[in-house]
């Protein structure tokens, strides 16, 4: 399948988990994919072992929060692969606390992170596609956890569910512009960190399909957001979570 063949991709926080599913699928697919990571190191690493594998991937190794190195990674990939095409917003944290315990900088930093992380890096890669004036793909990771309330989930939930108004938003003032925005949003997978055989009970009563979904399966749904074969889709949320926000009554 070359159904991303000439075209050029950043994935932010694609050195493991969700992240690098999505850049193995991508570049799978055709598309030549900068590897953006904190964890330089990380990123290296995966590099160079989908490398052996015959895929086009470069590591670069960056900071999500800071614009300065958000418009590098686009300058590194548009330097190296000649153009950016397809950008990728999946850097962030899950990291859960009870709402009465939380502390202000936890739930900032959280915010930080997911997203205005998301605001910095879509905007460098906006801007830059605009330039190009080719039009462009941007694919925004939310999760379940911004569609509904969930225990814990304060700042994750919050920073997801904004990110889906944030698809919505970039979505309709980019449109004239040829680039589409759209967001996935992942249930639960089984990346590096997962330690359990299958999801909670909390997750499968609600899942149709119960089990942790694989990082390469939400790297499919984001090769056909960033192919030609998604052309009138833009401000979405496709879900890739087994059936967990469309569940009713399981039983009975
Ligand atoms: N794991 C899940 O079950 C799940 C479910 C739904 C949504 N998601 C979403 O998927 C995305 C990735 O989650 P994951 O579970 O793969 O996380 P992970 O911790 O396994 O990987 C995150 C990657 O992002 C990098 N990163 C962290 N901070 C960064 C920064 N400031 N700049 C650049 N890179 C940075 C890390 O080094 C790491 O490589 C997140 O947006 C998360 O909300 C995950």
């Amino acid at each position: 399948m070359t159904v991303l063949a000439g075209k050029a991709a950043i994935v932010t926080g694609g050195a493991r988990g969700v992240g690098r599913g999505i850049v193995q699928r991508l570049a799978e697919a055709g598309a030549k994919v900068v590897i953006a990571d904190i964890d330089g190191d990380a990123a290296a690493a995966c590099a160079s072992a989908l490398g052996r594998q015959g895929l086009a991937v470069e590591p670069f190794a960056m900071d999500v929060r800071e614009p300065q190195q958000a418009e590098a990674a686009v300058a590194f990939c548009r330097e190296r692969f000649g153009s950016l095409d397809i950008f990728v917003n999946n850097a962030g944290r899950t990291d859960r606390q009870p709402f009465l315990e939380m502390s202000l900088s936890f739930f900032e930093e959280l915010i930080r992170l997911n997203l205005t992380g998301y605001f910095v890096c879509g905007q460098a890669a906006a801007r830059a596609m605009v330039a190009q004036g080719r039009g462009g793909r941007i694919i925004n990771i939310s999760s379940n956890s911004g569609l509904f309330g969930g225990r814990g989930r304060a700042a994750y939930g919050a920073s997801k569910a904004a990110i889906v108004n944030l698809t919505q938003t970039m979505a309709i003032e980019l449109a004239p512009y040829g680039i589409l925005v759209n967001c996935i949003a992942p249930g639960p997978m089984r990346t590096e960190r997962t330690r359990e055989a299958a999801p909670s009970p909390a997750f499968t009563c609600r899942m149709s399909l119960p089990r942790f979904g694989d990082p390469l399966e939400v790297g499919a749904a984001a090769v056909w957001l960033a192919s030609e074969a998604c052309s009138f889709t833009t401000g979405h949320v496709i879900g890739v979570d087994g059936g967990f926000t469309v569940t009713g009554v399981m039983e009975g």
